[in-house]
């Protein structure tokens, strides 16, 4: 029968036979998949395994906090930090182009964790890389890896020849529910088992114009505005997702305080879905909206709007960008 219990035995024997005493690397980007494939290694493999996370200054209040503290104190797991966030910046300023923005970023993120792996490398022997994949990744690119699906770039598949890894995937049979009751089994943070889909371009695809700290600043105090209230109002787990969209190129006007105001408008972007590929938008309390939308113009001084999308996809996709 399948339970939790039981698929965390069965991996981990077959992890820790096919291991043996060589060394594995995993990448952790804060979302679920990895942080449950690296907590199933680290359960048959322990100290052999080195978490690797990049942080590319592209996520949410918190969450790289999230994998640095909570998720290594749940789990004791060996993890390499690499602060990349002025790298990331700067190969992104002055860049608009949504694809433009997902090239640099997937092109940087290889370089980084490529960087990280040699250095794992050169102290022992590491002959494996872990990998999130789960079941649907593995229909949506035809069984095969490394094919030019949105996801591309979260699989490291651009590593050079003379860095190659056999693959580890322990969650290629399973569906997402099913990896959350294994993520909940395995003791982690239960904001990060629950936590939404998210895009590995992360907030620079949720700010229409170009990427900056400060963009990036008020991008991530209205989003958290958004999480929180959602989470208060007990509707987490009926919204699939939930894109706060900083239009940073429109200004509008608005009387804030002691006079008008020339700022930037918000969209809310909470969708329902079943797997992304189509999805409607949700239809949310008003008075939730009305919350978020207080605070949001309360909290984050540049912000003097704020609008809800009522696009269902399609025709709109579920990012702006
Ligand atoms: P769209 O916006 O196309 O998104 O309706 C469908 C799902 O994919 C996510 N998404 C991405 N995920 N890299 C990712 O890893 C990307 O470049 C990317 N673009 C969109 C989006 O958040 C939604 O879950």
């Amino acid at each position: 029968t399948w339970t939790p219990a039981n698929i965390i035995e069965e991996q981990v024997a077959e992890i820790r036979s096919r291991v043996g005493d060589k060394e594995v690397i995993c990448g952790l980007s804060g979302g679920v998949d990895s942080a449950v494939a690296a907590a199933l290694v680290h359960k048959a493999v322990g100290d052999q395994l080195t978490c690797v996370f990049v942080d590319h200054g592209l996520l949410r209040a918190g969450e790289a906090e999230q994998v640095e503290k909570d998720y290594v104190a749940a789990t004791g797991i060996k993890l390499k930090v690499v602060d990349a966030q002025d790298r990331f910046l700067g190969e992104l300023a002055g860049v608009t182009d949504p694809e433009q923005k997902r090239k640099i970023i997937g092109r940087e993120f290889i370089r980084v964790f490529e960087a990280a792996a040699r250095e794992v490398a050169a102290a022992g022997d590491v002959e494996f890389l872990v990998q999130g994949t789960l079941y649907p990744d593995v229909v949506e690119s035809g069984g095969g890896t490394g094919t030019a699906n949105i996801k591309s770039h979260h699989n490291v598949g651009g590593l050079p020849d003379d860095l190659q890894f056999s693959l580890i995937e322990p969650l290629r049979t399973l569906f997402k529910d099913e990896v959350r009751a294994l993520g909940i089994e395995l003791g982690l943070p239960e904001a990060m088992v629950w936590r939404q889909p998210f895009p590995g371009p992360g907030l620079a695809i949720r700010i229409i114009g170009a990427v900056d700290r400060e963009r990036l600043d008020l991008l991530r105090a209205a989003d958290l505005i958004a999480r929180q209230e959602l989470t208060a109002a007990g509707l987490d787990r009926d919204v699939w997702q939930f894109p706060v969209v900083l239009l940073a190129d429109v200004r509008s006007v608005g009387v804030q305080g002691d006079g008008r105001t020339y700022g930037h408008p918000v969209v809310l972007r909470p969708v329902s879905s079943e797997d992304a590929m189509t999805a409607d938008w949700s239809r949310l309390p008003y008075d939730l909206l009305a919350r978020i939308s207080t605070r949001i113009t309360n909290e984050v001084a540049e912000v003097n709007r704020v609008v809800l999308d009522v696009t269902s996809k399609p025709p709109g996709t579920i990012e702006w960008e």
